[in-house]
């Protein structure tokens, strides 16, 4: 696991977006197939992804899918495509037909199961599993990553590839992406800032097992050797063995 840290917000966010033209050139001309997150963090990239990166994103080449969904409508601001429809996709010139929502007003195993054999239908497959070019995680002040929440490790042993799951305050229903296609994607990159998560990346990045158990982002990053984590000042702050 390889921690980059960063001064802000948006250098952060420019660091995973460097990164993310990397992997592109490693395979020029091949399709890429980008998982994104939700929540705010995104919103960040997609500025940076409709305007000073525009023209520097090979459009053509990505395929767009999504890491988890909230099972609203598109239209909602709470729908994770929905934000990128608005933040960058409309904006850019993706091909329409790259872009791979999850439906957030569908019957949420229904969608799991369509999705999942939607990814199996066009990803290569790693050890059963789909493997994306690119996963962009999140994480939440309580540690949970796609929208595998503390408590739920059921979802962190399925075998599915996507299953439903449950916001555990608000009850909204959720369909996320599992712990095992995540560990098989070519590239998992942490994306996060904000002292609120100061902890969490700081139990990520010691030995305490009680950590893993806890909080399924560290569970996540402990089993996935090739994490790197894209963080801010403030994100990093409780990290011990960092200094800036
Ligand atoms: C979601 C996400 C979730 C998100 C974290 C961090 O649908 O909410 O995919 O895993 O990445 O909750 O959210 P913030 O970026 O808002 O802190």
């Amino acid at each position: 696991m390889k921690v980059y840290p960063f001064q802000t917000p948006n250098d952060t966010a420019e660091a995973v977006t460097e990164r993310l033209l990397t992997a592109l050139d490693l395979h020029p001309g091949k399709a890429f197939h980008l998982a994104l997150s939700g929540g705010s963090t995104p919103a960040l990239l997609f500025n940076l992804w409709s305007g000073a990166y525009r023209e520097e994103i090979p459009w053509q080449r990505i395929h767009l899918y999504w890491v988890d969904e909230r099972c609203v409508p598109a239209e909602s601001p709470e729908s994770n495509y929905g934000e990128a429809k608005r933040g960058f996709i409309d904006l850019v010139p993706i091909p329409s037909e790259q872009v791979f929502p999850i439906n957030g007003e569908e019957e949420p195993a229904t969608e799991a199961r369509r999705y999942s054999d939607l990814l199996l239908e066009r990803l290569p497959h790693h050890n059963g599993y789909p493997r994306f070019d690119m996963v962009i995680l999140g994480v939440g002040p309580d540690g949970h990553t796609s929208s595998i929440f503390p408590g739920q490790s059921k979802l962190l042993q399925s075998p599915n590839t996507y299953a439903p799951s449950v916001h555990p305050a608000s009850g909204q229903n959720r369909i996320a992406l599992t712990a095992r296609p995540i560990y098989e994607a070519a590239a998992v990159l942490f994306h996060a800032t904000g002292a609120a998560k100061a902890d969490i990346f700081d139990a990520m990045l010691n030995d305490d097992p009680e950590s893993e158990r806890l909080f399924p982002a560290v569970y996540i990053a402990r089993r996935t050797p090739k994490a790197e984590l894209y963080l801010d000042q403030a994100a990093v702050s409780h990290m011990k063995m960092l200094s800036l």
